[in-house]
């Protein structure tokens, strides 16, 4: 060991001693060294207690998937690269050739997308119920159907479906059934702090850790998460054959926005619920969604089974407006800025097009809607940005 090349590598890593930080440390790996031929033969994978390769997870990821597991009231979790990767993750772990999935019709659309194309090409139908009906959804299973994703409230047009109720059906539909359907709920907005999707009836539950557990807006991360010990096998195996690892700097991102999730949810919680309330009451809105709203969709189930509300709300505006008019409302906003994504410190809208979005359900609206994501910034500066271009919108029409 003469050369400085080789004793640089071979130094003995040594943890810092007496080091006891608030935050988890970061730990990185491909390689993981086994003290010899007997540890690499027969350290197992997928057993926590150690490691084996960075893929299968190093202590800054098993530690965010312990939080996150805590967070969501379940015993188990997988950590995937995107939100939408969790998603793809639960269909490829849990579907078959042959196999049916039922959706939403207001799921998120990379979700509706990755059904629409990869599934079907792989032999695996899918259909859309209504998420406001659970007789619809009763009607939708057949035989072939071994999962149904529930997602509340759905994130653009906000209706919220009666959780316990649609979990149900597919309890009631498991009975004598030799492959049980499956319930994933798509827990995104609620983040595991507005209700415990486990114990409204949900057997998986996945989150986008980009939006509030990181809260930051700088970073790509989902999860899903499981009480049941076979379901977690499963995923684990699709997750490993997939090659879905983490890495630990994103794992860190996360593990920072954790312990002031409960604080910004609810403040982003409170300003949203002010501006929805304030724009309803505006000229040229004819209906603002948001689940705390008496009059929008699924309320009544809000406030039996939610605490909180995320910080999402849309408006509808009057149909004198023109597509070109609402757009140039969009762009007229000066804090609520033009992007994807909501959760992180910055207010951001999008106008959407719903009827195309829609599959089973009819859109009652003619006129445009805006989705609004509330961040941090001061209520009172976003209700003085919304009014002046509200005014502007008012004065061209
Ligand atoms: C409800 C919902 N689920 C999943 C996702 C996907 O998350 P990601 O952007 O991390 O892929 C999003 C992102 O917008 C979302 O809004």
């Amino acid at each position: 060991m003469s050369e400085l090349s080789t004793r640089l590598i071979h130094h003995p890593y040594r943890p810092p001693a007496g080091f006891d930080a608030v935050a988890p440390g970061v730990h990185k790996a491909s390689t993981v060294i086994f003290a010899n031929v007997q540890a690499l033969r027969t350290q197992e994978w997928k057993d926590k207690s150690g490691y084996t390769y960075g893929l299968h997870g190093t202590p800054t990821s098993f530690t965010l998937e312990e939080r996150i597991a805590t967070i969501e009231g379940g015993r188990f979790c997988v950590l995937a690269p995107s939100g939408l990767s969790a998603i793809s993750l639960v269909d490829m772990a849990f579907l078959r050739q042959g196999d049916e999935v039922l959706l939403p019709d207001n799921a998120y659309g990379p979700g509706k997308a990755f059904a629409q194309v990869e599934l079907k090409a792989w032999g695996i139908a899918h259909r859309y119920y209504d998420p406001l009906d659970p007789a619809d959804l009763a009607a939708k299973i057949t035989p072939a159907t071994r999962l149904v994703w529930l997602e509340a409230p759905g994130s653009i047009t906000l209706e919220f479906p009666d959780l316990p109720a649609l979990t149900a059906v597919v309890r009631a539909a498991n009975a004598g059934r030799a492959r049980p359907i499956l319930s994933a709920l798509d827990n995104t907005w609620g983040a595991g702090l507005a209700f415990n999707g486990f114990d409204l009836g949900a057997d998986v539950v996945m989150q986008a850790l980009t939006k509030y557990p990181s809260g930051g807006a700088d970073v790509l991360m989902g999860s899903v998460v499981t009480r049941d010990p076979d379901l977690h096998q499963q995923l684990l195996l699709t997750h490993m054959r997939l090659g879905l690892g983490v890495g630990a700097n994103d794992a860190e991102l996360v593990l920072r926005g954790l312990p002031s999730l409960a604080l910004r949810y609810a403040a982003q919680d409170a300003s949203t619920r002010a501006l929805a309330e304030w724009m309803q009451r505006q000229a040229g809105v004819v209906r603002v969604l948001h689940p705390a709203l008496p009059d929008s969709p699924g309320h009544a189930a809000w406030q039996r089974d939610a605490r909180a509300a995320a910080c999402l709300f849309s408006a509808v505006f009057d149909e004198r407006f023109t597509q070109a008019q609402i757009d140039a409302f969009c762009d007229s906003l000066r804090l609520f800025r033009l992007g994807w994504s909501w959760a992180g410190p910055i207010s951001l809208c999008a106008p959407y097009d719903v009827t195309a979005i829609r599959s089973v359900t009819r859109w009652p609206h003619r006129g445009g809607l805006v989705r609004f994501a509330v961040g941090l910034e001061s209520v009172d500066d976003l209700r003085e940005d919304l009014n002046q271009a509200l005014q502007a919108l008012n004065a061209r029409a």
